[in-house]
């Protein structure tokens, strides 16, 4: 069996059955060419005239160097490319604004529960944690999902294992707040009992907290909504990355989170080789061989493309867009 036949609905296909189409998501192992995909989607469609940004959420940035332009100032337009639209996020910036906004609620609320303690130790404890950026990061996401600013959206996602927890926390965020505002209702029930004045108490910590559910529910729904939202996983024909991927697929079933399909990356191109290939090269494409039938066999009908190993890094444009070909093909 030939790799390619075996491709039943393509990434095009997949496209054409979804045209609605809109937040695209790239996960895999670290390595395997998801910010080279994401930044081949998002040229392909801009290409196809949908006005597309293409956005990490990555702590890691690679966005500029895949791009050769800085685009961690704001949304940057790639030069050359209409409908093409880049954004680095900057995590300390966002995170230092976090901190504030949570050290202005947190001041908020011992003033108003009569706490004579410095903010300060509440707000170390409540972001001195790895949890915490991610939560950031996923604000800063589901800002960019809500805005709406954009016909589509590719998103260079954190590795594997944290952008499961990211998308698990958005069911977290909602039991967390409900319980959040009970309690908090109740307090403000008990003190407005208590003081004498009737009028009602304007509580900033309980506006933002509904705001928040608010926003954590839409989130929800587009990001469970398989008309417009999927999650591509990235995958080479190794052992590891195949593993990680099947745990993840896995895990996003059991979130409802839509999987779009696996792309095989990295494939030793069989033709582009010649007659003379030297063993070191044969014994390699013979692995890969033994990983495709893996492949076949725990994702058939949900492999969307399988891209060569290029002779060069996919960097800068045009080998975006020679990646976006093989990935549209
Ligand atoms: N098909 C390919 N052929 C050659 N190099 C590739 C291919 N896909 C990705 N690369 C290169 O492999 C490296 C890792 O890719 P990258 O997209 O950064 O992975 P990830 O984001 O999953 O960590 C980069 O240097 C990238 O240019
Ligand atoms: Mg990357």
């Amino acid at each position: 069996m030939s790799a390619e036949a075996a491709v039943t609905t393509s990434m095009r296909d997949y496209l054409r059955e979804h045209p609605s189409l809109k937040f695209f998501f790239f996960g895999g192992k670290g390595g395997v060419g998801k910010t080279a995909l994401a930044g081949a989607t998002a040229l392909w469609l801009a290409g196809q005239g949908r006005r597309t940004l293409l956005a990490s959420t990555n702590p890691v940035h690679s966005l500029s160097g895949l791009l050769g332009q800085d685009v961690s100032g704001g949304h940057t337009n790639i030069t050359g490319v209409p409908n093409f639209w880049a954004y680095e996020i900057d995590t300390r910036e966002t995170i230092e604004r976090s901190k504030k906004d949570i050290r202005d609620k947190i001041q908020w609320f011992l003033k108003f529960a009569d706490i004579s303690t410095k903010a300060d130790d509440f707000v170390e404890s409540a972001t001195m944690n790895p949890a915490f950026e991610e939560s950031a990061m996923f604000e800063n996401m589901v800002d960019m999902m809500l805005k709406n600013e954009y016909d589509t959206y590719v998103f260079d996602t954190a590795p594997t294992a944290n952008a499961r927890r990211l998308l698990g926390m958005s069911k977290v965020y909602s039991l967390w707040v409900d319980k959040m505002l009970k309690s908090r209702e109740e307090a403000r029930t008990l003190r407005e009992m208590l003081s004498f004045t009737k009028k009602k108490e304007d509580d900033p910590l309980l506006q933002y907290l509904l705001q928040f559910r608010t926003r954590m529910g839409q989130a929800r729904l587009l990001l469970t909504d398989a008309q417009q939202t999927a999650f591509f996983f990235v995958t080479l024909p190794e052992a590891l990355p195949i593993a990680v991927i099947t745990r993840f697929i896995g895990w996003f079933h059991d979130f409802g989170i839509p999987v779009g399909g696996v792309i095989v990356n990295m494939l030793l191109d069989r033709q582009a080789l010649g007659k003379d290939v030297p063993e070191f090269v044969l014994n390699r494409m013979q692995m890969q061989d033994e990983h495709m039938k893996t492949v076949w066999e725990k994702f058939d009908g949900q492999v969307r493309a399988i891209l060569p190993l290029f002779d060069q890094e996919v960097r800068g444009v045009p080998m975006l867009r020679q990646a976006a070909d093989a990935l549209f093909r």
